[in-house]
């Protein structure tokens, strides 16, 4: 018999531009993984609700975390790939969820507490963001969930999500050997970390859209040696004394966008940095720059075709929602038996 292939499924708000951050954390793990399973990737508009109250610049966002993630490699014949608003049955599992979850969980969480201590206007759309999270992943029946350190704890809130409804809703069943179990309709997914979680952004905090310290994945030009050239390093005089490699932020970020060798090369050239007549960080940022055109030039002309009106873009995404759609009825359907609420009357 042949097994299921695992369903792997993430999100990706469309709150700002897409960064280096979200490619090495995110989207680069996606686009491998979806050789691996069945998988389904979406972009989270309904999260980004939270934050940005712009009807145009809600929809230009999506439109372009929609281009950015075909042109960077995502195979809509591989994946299924849809807006997430564009299946609102999500809502209804929201709710079920939101029934059996305490709000001591939702108070524990990092990212409200965070989220508010930036100046984020604190809303209950905001404080209830982890049950939309957790309906995302289970109406999906989703087996594997790649993302950065950053969204552990939600994916821990949706594991205890799902247990917390299997255990009140689900059959109880004896196995072979007698034991009883409860067999539910909601599926417990685990969450994978990207093999570069946390990538430092321009002043060596978490690169996020919302700290202002990003390198874009498109940037050209002079907005990208802008960006480039803002790399906080530290005040040490390499004619002088040699550099510590592990404490430079445009070293982390030259190691991510360089192979083995040229990384153990340039930490050599820190480390002897007045013996070898090593220039400094300047050479550091010169080659992100050179590697960042290289490795993203060919897809951003990819990129700005597909975010003009008619694209592909749109036959991709209402493929995606049709797919979607689908699995999410399945489940509604399941968790609307398991409660009582019964099937919705047909029309
Ligand atoms: P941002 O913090 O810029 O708003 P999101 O919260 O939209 O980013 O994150 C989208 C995805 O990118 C998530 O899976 C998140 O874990 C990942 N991600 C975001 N920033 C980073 C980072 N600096 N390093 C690694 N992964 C990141
Ligand atoms: N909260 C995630 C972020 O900010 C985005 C997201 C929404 C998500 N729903 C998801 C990620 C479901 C994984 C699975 O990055």
């Amino acid at each position: 018999m042949s097994e299921r292939r695992p369903r792997i499924l993430s999100g990706v708000q469309p709150s700002g531009e897409l960064h280096l951050g979200n490619y090495f954390g995110a989207i680069a793990q996606h686009v491998r993984l979806q050789d691996e399973g069945d998988a389904f990737y979406f972009i989270a508009d309904y999260h980004a609700l939270t934050t940005v109250h712009d009807a145009e610049r809600l929809a230009a966002l999506t439109r372009d975390v929609a281009a950015t993630y075909l042109a960077l490699g995502l195979d809509p014949q591989k994946a299924t790939f849809f807006r997430q608003s564009d299946v609102p049955e999500v809502h209804e599992l929201t709710w079920m969820l939101e029934c059996v979850t305490g709000m001591g969980l939702l108070e524990r969480a990092h990212s409200y507490k965070d989220k508010v201590a930036k100046g984020i206007h604190p809303s209950v759309g905001l404080f209830t963001y982890p049950a939309l999270m957790a309906s995302d992943i289970l109406i999906y029946q989703a087996d594997l969930v790649p993302v950065g350190q950053d969204q552990v704890q939600h994916i821990e809130m949706c594991q205890d999500m799902a247990q917390s409804f299997n255990s009140r809703f689900g059959r109880r069943e004896r196995d072979a050997e007698g034991v009883e179990r409860v067999v539910g309709p909601l599926k417990r997914p685990e969450y994978k970390l990207s093999p570069t979680p946390k990538v430092p952004g321009t002043d060596g905090q978490k690169m996020s859209k919302s700290y202002g310290n990003t390198i874009p994945i498109f940037a050209s030009g002079k907005r990208l040696k802008k960006a480039v050239n803002s790399i906080v390093t530290d005040s040490r005089d390499p004619k002088r004394e040699p550099l510590d490699p592990d404490a430079c932020n445009a070293f982390a970020i030259y190691a991510l966008l360089h192979d083995e060798d040229e990384v153990a090369a340039l930490a050599e050239q820190y480390r002897r940095a007045p013996e070898v007549g090593f220039l400094g960080y300047g050479v550091t940022k010169k080659a992100i720059i050179e590697r960042m055109q290289e490795r993203f030039g060919p897809a951003r002309e990819r990129y700005e075709a597909l975010k003009r009106p008619g694209s592909e873009l749109d036959d991709v995404l209402r493929e995606g929602a049709l797919r979607a759609r689908a699995v999410a009825r399945e489940t509604i359907a399941a968790c609307r038996q398991a409660t009582g609420l019964g099937p919705l009357l047909s029309a």
